[in-house]
């Protein structure tokens, strides 16, 4: 008898308990840390911008995993990827060269202002290197011995102790201090307030290694940074050798409309940081610096699956995609058409809705501060109606769907979140 036909045999009659529809919530909590606040709703599949419960009930996906499946579910490029890389070489350890990891690589730097870049596996640990890049610069390139990191109030960088520390939302850090020593924070888009901190802190001798920003706030409210803002910023950096470090993890891979957030302010990092829509759905993340900066050497940092092949030739596969289909061009017209349709929404709910803001194909519907409705009573309506949208903080609803989305698609969203609006109203 074959081994297998044995695991057969012994397994005969015997329920498994992961059978995916028959694992119901109560099951699934009794077995995973709640960590995370979900909605009563098991996915099962997923096509284009479309998914299905297990009910076989369909829904218009608006949320794409966080702004990650920027290609949708299933697209035939990934597949083809996924299964041709799985039957070639799907990981080897970084103590080889790795042919598709430095492809990404090239395609990286050849589409962005940066010269070198390290593969991680998610968006924390892709800033966790900017963090480590950013201080081992500050000492060895500008002599400091206790170097600073200053990013924005309402921020969002990750989840690891160093990322919640740059993260400047108290709720995220609540519990688990001591945090990391060598952060401090800022209001977001206000430069006098980030040039009088950096010269009370600079003030005996220097101390201050990088500023940390979103080019967009997505975590904090959809709050798209300002170009003046930001060309201050770069000249300050520029003036006391401080790097400006940006985080495009959720804005990032052309969800702005441009293939990068910062190219909507005018400016150049020295270093960013990218992951969600980077892999399309498969984890992999990215830490680039421009050359001046690449100070990190062998023995300094290291990830056991960063730039493994299976991530990188997907990772691959959605950078050629955005390219070859010009899904940038889509991006900038649909995100045209779905803001002016929410702006039209605003409009008939002035009591409800304050404004509409964002870039390209991410966008947030901010609610009034002084309605009781939140944005997980207008996502709970909007999923009644079909539509899968996230908050974004309590009174911000986004809408971040694949940049694959259609005109009909975003279309059938305004209908549904008008009915979700009339039924919170
Ligand atoms: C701007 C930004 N940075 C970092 C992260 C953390 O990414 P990850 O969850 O992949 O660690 C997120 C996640 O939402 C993010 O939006």
């Amino acid at each position: 008898m074959s081994l297998l036909s044995l695991v057969q045999n012994s397994l005969k009659g015997i329920k498994l308990p992961i059978s995916g529809a028959s694992f119901s919530p109560e099951q699934f909590d009794a077995h995973v840390m709640t960590t995370y606040g979900r909605f009563p709703l098991t996915l099962k599949r997923g096509q284009g911008c479309r998914v299905w419960d297990d009910r076989d009930r369909e829904y218009l996906d608006f949320v794409a995993g966080i702004a990650t499946c920027c290609l949708g579910h299933a697209h035939p490029a990934m597949v083809e990827a996924v299964s041709q890389q799985m039957q070639t070489l799907h990981h080897v350890s970084n103590l080889y060269y790795i042919a598709e990891q430095g492809q990404l690589a090239q395609w990286l730097t050849e589409h962005s202002c940066a010269d070198r870049v390290f593969f991680c596996n998610s968006g924390a640990e892709a800033n966790e290197g900017a963090i480590k890049l950013a201080r081992k610069y500050a000492h060895t390139e500008r002599g400091i011995d206790t170097p600073l990191i200053i990013t924005a109030n309402a921020s969002f960088h990750g989840r690891t102790l160093a990322t919640i520390t740059a993260t400047g939302q108290p709720k995220y850090q609540k519990n688990f201090d001591p945090l990391m020593p060598g952060f401090a924070y800022v209001p977001y888009n206000d430069f006098e307030a980030l040039k009088d901190l950096v010269i009370s802190l600079d003030a005996e001798k220097p101390q201050v290694a990088a500023i940390l920003l979103e080019p967009l706030q997505g975590e904090g409210g959809v709050r798209p940074g300002e170009v003046e803002y930001f060309q201050q910023v770069r000249q300050l950096c520029d003036q006391t050798g401080i790097l400006l470090i940006l985080d495009e993890v959720q804005v990032g891979m052309g969800r702005s409309g441009k293939l990068w957030g910062y190219e909507n302010l005018g400016i150049e990092p020295d270093v960013f940081t990218s992951a969600k829509g980077l892999g399309g759905g498969v984890p992999i993340g990215a830490m680039l610096c421009k050359s001046h900066c690449d100070v990190l050497k062998p023995g300094d940092h290291a990830s056991t699956f960063g730039g493994n092949p299976f991530a990188c030739k997907v990772a691959l596969t959605v950078c050629q995609t955005l390219e070859q289909d010009n899904l940038l061009e889509n991006v900038v017209q649909r995100g045209e058409q779905l803001r002016s349709g929410l702006e039209k929404l605003a409009s008939l709910h002035p009591d409800l809705i304050e404004t509409v803001r964002g870039w390209g194909l991410i966008n947030g519907l901010v609610l009034k501060d002084d309605s009781e409705i939140t944005s997980i009573a207008v996502v709970k309506a909007a999923m009644a109606e079909g539509l899968l949208l996230v908050p974004a903080g309590p009174k911000v609803v986004r809408f971040v769907p694949p940049l694959i989305v259609s005109a009909d698609e975003v279309q059938q969203a305004l209908v549904a979140i008008e009915k979700a609006l009339a039924a919170v109203a």
